[in-house]
C-alpha cells in the first residue's frame, strides 16, 4: 500500500489503543506520522519506532489535549519537524462515566476541552498548513447517537459536539479541498474498554457481531478517509460499532 506516500499525518493520543493503530495504519500506507501523548511517553516512543521500522519518519510530542496552547503548538511542531501537514486525526480521549449529578464543573470543563475544544483548535491550526487540501478526521463515539447505558451524560455531551462540528467544518472547508469526517467507534478492545473487562458482557448484549472491534478495525476506516479513495467522502459520520446502534 502506498496511497499516502508523501503525506504527513498528526494523530493526537497516539501512544496506545485506537490512536496507535491509526498511526501505524497511516504509516503503512506511506505517511510520515507525528503523534501526541499526555503521559505514556514509552508507549509513544514504541509506536514511533514501529513506524520507523516501516521506513517512514515518526515523531512524538507531549501535548495535553486539555491545554489548547499545547494542542496548537503540537500542530505547528509537526510541520517544523516533518515539513508539512496533510492529515489531522483528533483521537485523544477518555471515558468519564458516573451519575450525572456527581460531575464537578472541572470535570465538565476537562471533557469538553479534551474532546471538543482540542479538535476545534487543532483544526484551526492545521488548516494554516493545508494549502493544497487535506483531511481532518475526528474520533467520536457510537454512544453519542444512542446512549446504551446510564452514566454517559458528560461523555456524550463532549463527543456529540464533534457531530455538528464535523458537518459545519466540512461545508466551510470543502471549497479549500479539505474534507472533514467523523469516525464513531463502538466497543473497541483497548485499555479504555478491554474486551475482557467487567463491562464487556453488557456491551456485547447490544452487539450483533458478538465481539469487540480491534483498534485496527477503526484505523482501517480512518485510513480509507485519509486515502485518495476517500476523497469524495465529506461531512460523513461513519459508525464502526459492529452494529450496536442498528
Ligand atoms: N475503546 C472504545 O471502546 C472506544 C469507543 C468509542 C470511542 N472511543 C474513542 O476512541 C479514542 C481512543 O480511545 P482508546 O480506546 O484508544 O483509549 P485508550 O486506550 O485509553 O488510549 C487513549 C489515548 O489518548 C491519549 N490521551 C488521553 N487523554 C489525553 C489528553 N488529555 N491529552 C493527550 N492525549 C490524551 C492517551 O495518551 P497517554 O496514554 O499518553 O496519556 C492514549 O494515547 C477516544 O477518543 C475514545 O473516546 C473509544
Amino acid at each position: 500500500m502506498s496511497g499516502l506516500d508523501g503525506n504527513v499525518a498528526l494523530v493526537t493520543g497516539g501512544s496506545r489503543g485506537i490512536g496507535a493503530a491509526i498511526a501505524r495504519r497511516l504509516a503503512a500506507a506511506g505517511a510520515d506520522v507525528a503523534l501526541t501523548y499526555r503521559g505514556d511517553e514509552a508507549g509513544a516512543r514504541k509506536v514511533a519506532q514501529e513506524i520507523e521500522a516501516l521506513g517512514r519518519r515518526a515523531t512524538t510530542i507531549r501535548a495535553d489535549s486539555a491545554d489548547a496552547a499545547e494542542v496548537v503548538a503540537a500542530v505547528h511542531e509537526t510541520v517544523a519537524r516533518l515539513g508539512s501537514l496533510d492529515i489531522l486525526v483528533n483521537n485523544a480521549g477518555f471515558f468519564p462515566s458516573k451519575p450525572f449529578e456527581d460531575f464537578t464543573l472541572d470535570e465538565v470543563d476537562r471533557a469538553l476541552d479534551v474532546h471538543a475544544r482540542a479538535a476545534f483548535v487543532a483544526a484551526q491550526a492545521a488548516v494554516t498548513h493545508m494549502r493544497g487540501g487535506g483531511r481532518i478526521i475526528s474520533i467520536g463515539s457510537n454512544l453519542s447517537e444512542r446512549a446504551l447505558f446510564p452514566g454517559l451524560a458528560l461523555y456524550n455531551l463532549s463527543k456529540s459536539a464533534l457531530n455538528g462540528f464535523t458537518k459545519a467544518l466540512a461545508r466551510e472547508l470543502g471549497p479549500r479541498g479539505i474534507t472533514v469526517n467523523l469516525v464513531q467507534p463502538g466497543s473497541t478492545d483497548t485499555d479504555m474498554n478491554p474486551a475482557n473487562g467487567d463491562h464487556a458482557a453488557g456491551q456485547l448484549a447490544f452487539n450483533p457481531l458478538g465481539r469487540f472491534a480491534s483498534p485496527d478495525d477503526v484505523a482501517a476506516t480512518v485510513e480509507f478517509l485519509a486515502a485518495p479513495a476517500g476523497r469524495s467522502v465529506n461531512g460523513a459520520i461513519l459508525t464502526v460499532d459492529s452494529g450496536a446502534n442498528a
